[in-house]
């Protein structure tokens, strides 16, 4: 983004003042003042008004890990592991995780530094599917699959789910892929017909796949090609 658009971006900054503040010598783009409002500015860049840090710098981080039973989505918890613990990176409380799983869900999770990139990843909007495979204490009722596909209404939310597509693999395991994350989505599903959740696994976010390489608790990093995908 052009440093003139950048500063006209923040809170109470016309366009005019941003081209004021440039030709006073008062933005600086990695310790060098910049009067220029066409210079480019980017994520890896550190831009300062006044000596203000108001873009830090540092290199966007994405990771993908295959999240073990017991540990809660969080960055921290007083009482229980979160998923950060298993991670061996410096500045951890940087990192936030797109797309939480409850304590013993299992598989794919995204954690980045990238806010704007993790939200392209998980809002709604942008309808991606999230693919879990589900093993039921009960044997999963065939109807399932149109009533999946009709959606279900939630009362407490008050909306109805959107169209989710359920694969049966046996009878008590299917693949069920949402385009939307509600609050123990998966679980409620299954329990609208009185059938109990007793292992979920995610697969897949999007075009993102948990690398089959990777055992319970192991991370690795995206590749460029992976981040470019979202
Ligand atoms: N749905 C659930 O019920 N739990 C999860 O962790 C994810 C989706």
């Amino acid at each position: 983004m052009r440093l003139d658009r950048f500063l006209a971006n923040l809170p109470h900054c016309s366009h005019r003042q941003a081209r004021l503040l440039l030709a006073s010598g008062r933005a600086s783009v990695n310790g060098h003042i910049i009067r220029d409002g066409t210079h480019d500015v980017r994520i890896f860049d550190r831009v300062e008004l006044d000596g203000e840090r108001l873009q830090a710098g540092k290199p966007a981080r994405f990771f993908m890990l295959n999240k073990p039973p017991g540990y809660v989505s969080a960055t921290a918890d007083p009482q229980h592991p979160t998923v950060l613990d298993l991670l061996d990176e410096p500045e951890k409380e940087e990192l936030h995780i797109a797309g939480r799983l409850d304590s013993n869900t299992t598989g794919l999770l995204i954690i980045t530094n990238d806010g704007l990139w993790s939200r392209r990843l998980t809002q709604p909007e942008s309808l991606l599917g999230k693919t879990y495979l589900v093993e039921t204490d009960a044997l999963i009722d065939p109807t399932c699959v149109d009533h999946f596909a009709q959606g279900l209404y939630f009362r407490y939310e008050n909306l109805t789910t959107l169209p989710a597509e359920l694969v049966l693999l046996g009878s008590h395991q299917a693949r069920l892929t949402l385009r939307q994350g509600r609050y123990h989505q998966v679980k409620r599903m299954f329990g609208r017909f009185n059938n109990k959740v007793i292992s979920l696994h995610r697969e897949r976010m999007g075009p993102l796949t948990l690398d089959a390489g990777l055992a319970p608790g192991e991370y690795r990093a995206l590749t460029p090609a992976e981040i470019a995908q979202i």
